[in-house]
């Protein structure tokens, strides 16, 4: 027998905005958890089908949901639009439908189109996972942020948050805004005019670039040329002197205080080469608590 619609959609996770701190902080918790079994296979999932489907390129998210689900046991089918019907004209909807009516028991998915993943899950009876979507919403980005500060600063309460860089076209922005609002985190950010988003001022201020560096952490983000029109971003370097994190801007910031970036980073642009893995730089160890949280995420998802 499938799921009641009500369990469907607690089950889902199509954004942070709507969770409620503990709910947040319940998959937190059991990422911890998963983080410290040492055993690399725990079947927990073995008795379900999982398909990722990608309608948007991804390396982290996409292997990290892997990981998590084959660590679990669930039987994995990975779609990637690219080698798919989507080529000969099929719809995302029709595609995830498809894959409904195999028999799948949840799907995560990463699609560009900003209000298509609410109106999927109205539409579907599984649960749906959001790998993130146009620039709305990075939900399990944003977690496994969180757990990468929770792990350093033990709370989020009253922790000074920057994110930098080019919000305007940030899901990854927007989850951490309003996950780290609900812990009493103090959040600021900064962009160029041009790459700002005016309906976030409303939630935190936009500050400049050298009252962003007096932080506890410094989120950068990467300049997603690829959702840019027009000539937003015509000189690399002018960027780089004005919102980068350079080697002397890394050396500014207070000693505790953590450098974080989602990733993929433009070396040289958003961040310097030197600074990505500097000692107070957190973007691979943000990746590796990547497969704990997914690993959360899934089993609500599922169990
Ligand atoms: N951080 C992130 O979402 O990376 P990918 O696009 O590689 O999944």
């Amino acid at each position: 027998m499938g799921m009641t619609a009500n369990a469907v959609k607690e089950r889902s996770l199509l954004g942070l905005k709507d969770l409620s701190a503990d709910e947040i902080n319940a998959i937190l918790n059991r990422a911890a958890y998963w983080d410290a079994r040492e055993e690399k296979m725990i079947p927990a999932l073995k008795d379900f089908f999982v398909a990722n489907m990608f309608f948007e390129n991804s390396t982290r998210t996409r292997f990290s949901f892997e990981m998590a689900e084959k660590r679990l046991g669930a039987q994995v089918l990975n779609f990637a639009a690219a080698a798919s019907s989507v080529e000969k004209g099929e719809s995302i909807y029709d595609t995830v439908r498809t894959l409904e009516s195999m028999g799948i028991d949840a799907g995560v998915i990463r699609l560009k189109p900003i209000g298509m993943l609410a109106e999927l899950a109205k539409k579907v009876s599984v649960p749906l996972v959001n790998a993130g979507d146009g620039n709305n919403e990075h939900p399990t980005q944003a977690l496994l942020d969180l757990y990468t500060m929770k792990q350093q600063f033990g709370e989020l309460n009253g922790l000074k948050v920057s994110i930098i860089g080019d919000i305007q076209h940030s899901r990854v922005a927007r989850s951490n805004l309003w996950a780290l609002q609900k812990f009493g985190a103090e959040v600021k950010l900064c962009a160029p005019p041009n790459m700002q988003a005016p309906e976030l001022a409303a939630y935190a201020p936009y500050v400049t670039m050298d009252e962003a560096l007096c932080a506890d952490v410094v989120m950068m983000l990467r300049v997603q040329l690829e959702r840019h029109h027009g000539d937003i971003f015509s000189r690399a370097e002018d960027y780089r002197l004005q919102y980068g994190l350079t080697e002397e801007r890394a050396e500014r910031l207070a000693p505790h205080a953590l450098i974080m970036h989602p990733a993929p980073v433009n070396r040289g642009v958003e961040i310097d080469d030197a600074v990505v893995e500097h000692p107070q730089s957190r973007i691979f160890k943000q990746m590796q608590n990547g497969v704990p949280i997914r690993m959360a995420v899934m089993e609500r998802a599922l169990l």
